[in-house]
C-alpha cells in the first residue's frame, strides 16, 4: 500500500461469513464491495477459500467497479473467448457477458438460455481459471439457478479401490464444445475421444493456496482418461461423475439482481439450470488467471469445509 493510499480503517462491524446449510458455500455480508477495507477483503478472500463459493448480495456495480473487485483476488484473465457464432460477449477485455438477450439479431453474451452441464471453467486450457465471479444485472423469475459441487469432498469420499484406479492418471479435456453444448468456432465435431483437442491434467490436483487435493474432472462430454481403452475410460468416468455430482455434495444459488457469486474452479464444479427463452438474464463475469493443475506429493485430504456440521 503506497503512502498516497493508506489502508482504510473502518469503525463498522467486520464482514460476516454465514455458511450455507450444504456441503459448500457461504454468504458474505460486507456491505458495498466498492469500498471494502483491506481487513474486510481478507475476510472475503478467506471465505472463498474456506467455503469454495461465496455470494455477496445487494451490490450496484459498473463494469470498471466489477473489474476492480475481481482484481483484488489476482490477475484477471483476458484471453480471447472461443466463441460459438455471432455473439458479442465482451464489454471490456476483462468482462465476459453471460446472457440470452439478443440485440440487433446478435446475442450480447454466451451460453444462451440452455442448461449448462457440470464443468470447471476453462479446464480445456493449459492454465485454467482460478476464481470466476458472476455479477447479476437481470435475472428470470424462475430457472437459471447456478449449482456447485465440492470436489474436495468428492475425492475424500471416493471408494479406495476407485482412488487406486485414478492414482497418477491424467484426463484429457476436450475444447471442442462449450458447456451449453455448442460447437466452438474453428473446431470440428469429435468422433473419437482419444483424438479430441485439448490438454491433459491430473485427475487429482492439489490446490496451491489451500494445500488440499481435489478431484478435477472438467467436463464430461468427450473426456478421456489417458492410457485406458475408450470402454474402460467411459466406465470409470461414468462412476466418477455420478459420485462427484451427487446431491449431497451440492448447493444451488437462486439469483436476485445485484448478486456477486464467486467460485473457485480448482475445487468446485458448477452447472446451470435452463430457463424460459422469453425471460431476460444478464450476467457480467470476471475471472482470475490460474496455474497449471498439478498433484503435489504433500497434497492433504480432509478439507475442513467437507466435515463442517451446520
Ligand atoms: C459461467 C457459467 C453459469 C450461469 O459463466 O462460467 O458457467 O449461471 N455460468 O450462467
Ligand atoms: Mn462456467
Amino acid at each position: 500500500m503506497s503512502a498516497a493510499s493508506p489502508a482504510k480503517k473502518s469503525t463498522a462491524a467486520p464482514a460476516q461469513v454465514i455458511p450455507m446449510a450444504a456441503a459448500l458455500g457461504a454468504e458474505v455480508k460486507c456491505r458495498d464491495v466498492r469500498v471494502l477495507t483491506d481487513e474486510d477483503f481478507q475476510i472475503v478472500h478467506r471465505a472463498a477459500l474456506d467455503h469454495l463459493v461465496i455470494v455477496i448480495r445487494g451490490q450496484t456495480l459498473t463494469d470498471p467497479e466489477l473489474i476492480a473487485f475481481g482484481r483484488r483476488f489476482g490477475a484477471l484473465d483476458c484471453a480471447p473467448l472461443a466463441k460459438t457464432g455471432n455473439e458479442k460477449a465482451r464489454t471490456h477485455d476483462e468482462i465476459v457477458v453471460v446472457s440470452n438477450v439478443m440485440e440487433d439479431g446478435r446475442a450480447i453474451g454466451v451460453l444462451r438460455d440452455a442448461e449448462v452441464v457440470w464443468h470447471s471453467d476453462n479446464s480445456y486450457r493449459d492454465q485454467p481459471l482460478s476464481f470466476s465471479a458472476l455479477y447479476s444485472l437481470e435475472v428470470p423469475d424462475r430457472g437459471g439457478n447456478t449449482g456447485f459441487a465440492n470436489m474436495y469432498l468428492a475425492l475424500e469420499t471416493l471408494d479406495p479401490g476407485l482412488r487406486q484406479r485414478i492414482a497418477g492418471r491424467t484426463l484429457k479435456h476436450d475444447m471442442t464444445y462449450n458447456s451449453a453444448g455448442d460447437l466452438r468456432q474453428g473446431f470440428t465435431p469429435v468422433s473419437d475421444v482419444r483424438d479430441a483437442p485439448g490438454p491433459s491434467h491430473p485427475i487429482v490436483r492439489t490446490h496451491t493456496d489451500t494445500g488440499y487435493d481435489a478431484l478435477y474432472l472438467g467436463r464430461r462430454p468427450n473426456a478421456y482418461i489417458n492410457g485406458l481403452s475408450v470402454e474402460q475410460s467411459e466406465e470409470l468416468l461414468n462412476v466418477l461423475w455420478s459420485h462427484a455430482t451427487q446431491p449431497e455434495f451440492t448447493w444451488h444459488h437462486v439469483w436476485r439482481p445485484g448478486d456477486i457469486l464467486m467460485w473457485d474452479n480448482r475445487c468446485v464444479m458448477h452447472h446451470r439450470d435452463p430457463f424460459d427463452a422469453g425471460a431476460r438474464r444478464i450476467m457480467h463475469r470476471v475471472q482470475c488467471a490460474g496455474d497449471r493443475p498439478a498433484k503435489s506429493l504433500e497434497g492433504k485430504t480432509g478439507h475442513p469445509r467437507s466435515s463442517m456440521k451446520i
